[in-house]
């Protein structure tokens, strides 16, 4: 009696010594690792947090990027890069997707498939209060600075088209373009609201002003052209929106004062 009792919870550890580590790992196993580009310079969309001791980069895409990995059975990697550079790693495949509030543009679309939309954002001119520029307007005669390959620095030459004297600045980071500002060297800035507000809460002498533009601003994720992902992604984002997991990440991210 005590043998048979001895036998069967050996046979019962010895199953459970077998399963356990591939249940664990199973997700792991079953569909790979997928590496998501992006360019953490962008709070509260993706940034550097170290706050823990250890440099982590987090923030709205990057939650959104686990939910979907997690739900499609992938481990996510991360890796920051400047934004002007995402789009040819993704055609070199060096990244799998892009999650950079990148906005779907018709001539990105040429290189790269994209989600659906997932957040909507607006231009705001960004500047020192006290240089008091507050529309497109004031911008005549001033250094304006955007990010080097992004919607904002084609909205910017736009601009700059029909405003006397404004010069166009292209630099690689949004922290570098705020450090111009503060230093004087550029006038102002056009940059993405929620990303703008970010910046101006945490330093008083900023501020800035949404101004109207003709090209949509909504942020999706890209994919290599015909990749299969795109279906998977859009249907675990559906869920996502259905089920009110979206709003309440945006409600994380973007609402908190
Ligand atoms: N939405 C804009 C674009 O697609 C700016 C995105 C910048 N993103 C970033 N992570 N710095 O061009």
């Amino acid at each position: 009696m005590q043998k048979r009792f001895f036998f069967s919870i050996m046979f019962k550890i010895s199953i459970l010594a077998l399963a356990l580590p591939s249940a664990q790992n199973s997700t792991a196993f079953a569909a790979g690792t997928l590496t998501m580009g992006t360019s953490a310079d962008y709070p509260p969309y993706e940034f550097h947090d170290t706050s823990s001791g250890k440099d982590q980069i987090i923030g709205f895409d990057v939650d959104i990027a686990r939910a979907i990995a997690k739900e499609l059975g992938y481990e996510l990697k991360v890796i920051d890069m400047d934004f002007n550079g995402l789009l040819s790693a993704l055609q070199a495949k060096r990244v799998d997707l892009i999650m950079a509030g990148m906005t779907p543009t018709e001539e990105r679309k040429k290189n790269a498939d994209f989600s659906d939309v997932y957040y909507e954002a607006k231009n705001t001119i960004v500047a020192l209060k006290a240089n008091k520029i507050q529309s497109i307007e004031h911008l005549a005669g001033k250094k304006v600075g955007i990010q080097l390959g992004s919607i904002q620095e084609k909205d910017a030459k736009k601009i700059a088209e029909k405003t006397k004297d404004m010069k166009v600045v292209s630099l690689n980071k949004i922290g570098e373009i705020i450090q111009e500002i503060k230093a004087k060297r550029i006038d102002a800035a056009i940059i993405e609201d929620t990303v703008a507000r970010g910046y101006a809460e945490k330093q008083k002498d900023l501020e800035f002003h949404v101004i109207a533009s003709d090209s949509p601003q909504g942020s999706a994720i890209a994919f290599p052209k015909g990749s299969k992902h795109v279906a998977d992604f859009n249907r675990v984002l559906k869920k996502m929106k259905d089920s009110g997991e979206l709003s309440a990440l945006v409600k994380k991210w973007f609402d908190k004062k």
